[in-house]
């Protein structure tokens, strides 16, 4: 990967002052302002029989039957499904598209992991991100919907477990706003809103949660986050009411209040930042929740999902539980151990070692899980063997695996399972499995690595329909299947 670092750094500097001139000529000039569920049957236990119609996105929204039952819960939609609030204004990516980005997120993931053996000071350096192309922020998003400001306002902001601040697009814009769903939040219409200042401990904060050191416009904390060469918010750094749910209201929740803003972000409105910083979510919430949420991330045109925070009661009877581990991955990343991965209910014979070289994190914005490359290619032959019945056709973006199941009504595919620390077991759903462009190019949805040492992830196609609970204060992280329902 080319590393034109210093050249990052200028840009980036340039954003944030284009930001700040831009900034004073307002005040001078006075502005105002994958795949469905469908599974046939279960012909033998180590396969999936799949309806090939059900392999393609669906347009049609299918409403959960128990929505309400989820109480507290906030309800989670993929993105470009059929289920997001605004459907239909934007047209969804291609697979490729989304595949092509996918690869963007995670160079910019192992790039920002790469560089310190002990893997946590490189966040506090000026410059973590590689120049790529594309969004890093990635395109296959679950987004939800909470409350910003008094009067509160519905956002709704993309959540990520792989970054920390939470921001918004700002009224009035300064410098650059792209298009979005909602009216744009406008700080000065919120009788709750605060600008923190540059001289507090808050503001410095931001040098870890960002991986760029704040600025400062007049006594006003200015923050600025890039995702990629061309997805970036910069802004004021303040305060206002975070409202979730009617009982779950947080007041001087700390967020961006963003005035320059670019990249492939069309469709929300900002990003709900679920990573170990200080400053994410998850702590900023900590005495209330204790570090402790949970999700379900439905397939694109269901509308059952959820993103949970704090325990209450919930009954965790079918959860297994694997150790987090905390000092491996940086201050942001959410780490775990694969140990074993299994097809038709057969181990692959893959070294340890080869997990725990790189390691591996998991993460809600990485499309495809990423593998090292000895237990891909483990992965790969073992799924071949399974599907010779198949034709194999030419391979989409980062999958190199597919198949023209143009000619069939149903596919029978091998089962796949990972295995975390702990023995714990989890089935991938058969959603996760298969990655479609179309019913002539039908892909194993995994992907290697490029090199051993690059971490491995654990992305949101695997994670379909799995509930997956995050204790970060008891170190573990819970999985059970059937999640949505
Ligand atoms: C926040 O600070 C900026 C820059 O100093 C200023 O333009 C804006 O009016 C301030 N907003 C509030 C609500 O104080």
């Amino acid at each position: 990967m080319a590393t034109p670092v210093s050249s990052i750094s200028i840009t980036f500097s340039f954003l944030f002052s284009v930001f700040l001139v831009s900034l004073s000529l307002l005040c001078s000039a006075k502005y105002g302002g994958a795949l469905g569920g469908g599974e046939a049957s279960q012909a033998q236990s180590h396969h999936h029989t799949l309806h090939i119609t059900s392999l393609s996105p669906s347009s049609v929204c299918s409403s959960s039957t128990k929505e309400n039952s989820k109480k507290g819960s906030l309800k989670v939609v993929h993105k470009h499904g059929p289920c997001a609030r605004h459907p239909d204004s934007f047209s969804p990516p291609t697979a490729t598209q989304v595949l092509t980005r996918d690869q963007s997120r995670v160079n910019s993931i192992q790039y920002r992991l790469s560089f310190n053996p002990n893997r946590n000071t490189l966040r506090g350096s000026k410059v973590t991100l590689p120049a790529i192309s594309g969004s890093s922020l990635g395109t296959g998003n679950y987004i939800v919907t909470i409350g910003l400001g008094s009067p509160k306002r519905s956002l709704s902001l993309v959540f990520d477990t792989g970054s920390d601040l939470t921001w918004t697009q700002c009224q009035p814009c300064a410098v650059s706003c792209y298009q979005q769903q909602d009216p744009t939040f406008d700080p000065s219409k919120s009788t709750t809103y605060k600008n923190v200042s540059c001289n507090t401990a808050s503001c410095s904060q931001l040098t870890s949660a960002t991986g760029n050191s704040p600025r400062c416009s007049g006594t006003t904390c200015v923050y600025g986050i890039q995702y990629g060469d061309s997805s970036f918010s910069v802004g004021f750094f303040g305060t206002d009411t975070l409202t979730l749910t009617p009982s779950d209201v947080f007041s001087n929740f700390f967020f961006g209040c963003g005035q320059n803003n670019q990249g492939l972000f069309s469709g929300f409105d900002g990003l709900l930042g679920l990573g170990r910083d200080p400053l994410s979510f998850v702590s900023q919430t900590a005495s209330k929740y204790g570090k402790y949420f949970s999700y379900c991330l439905p397939t694109p045109s269901s509308s059952s999902g959820y993103l949970k925070f704090g325990k209450h009661g919930g009954s965790t009877g079918s959860l297994q539980f694997t150790p987090l581990l905390t000092s491996s991955q940086g201050a942001t990343f959410y780490s775990l151990g694969v140990t074993a991965i299994k097809v038709a209910g057969n181990t692959l014979s893959i070294s340890p070692s080869v997990f725990s070289t790189a390691g591996t994190i998991i993460d809600s914005g990485t499309v495809i899980t990423r593998l090292p490359p000895a237990a891909y290619t483990a992965l790969r032959t073992a799924f071949r063997q399974q599907m010779t019945r198949y034709p194999l056709t030419k391979a989409m973006s980062i999958l190199d695996t597919c198949y023209d199941l143009s000619k069939y009504s149903t596919v029978t595919i091998p089962t796949i399972d990972f295995v975390f620390g702990g023995n714990v077991n989890v089935p991938i759903d058969s959603s996760g499995i298969l990655y479609a462009g179309s019913s002539s190019q039908v892909c194993l949805a995994f992907a290697g690595n490029s090199d051993a040492t690059s971490v491995g992830i654990f992305g949101n196609v695997q994670q379909q329909t799995l509930q997956v609970v995050y204790d970060v204060t008891g170190g573990k992280l819970g999985f059970g299947t059937r999640g949505c329902s």
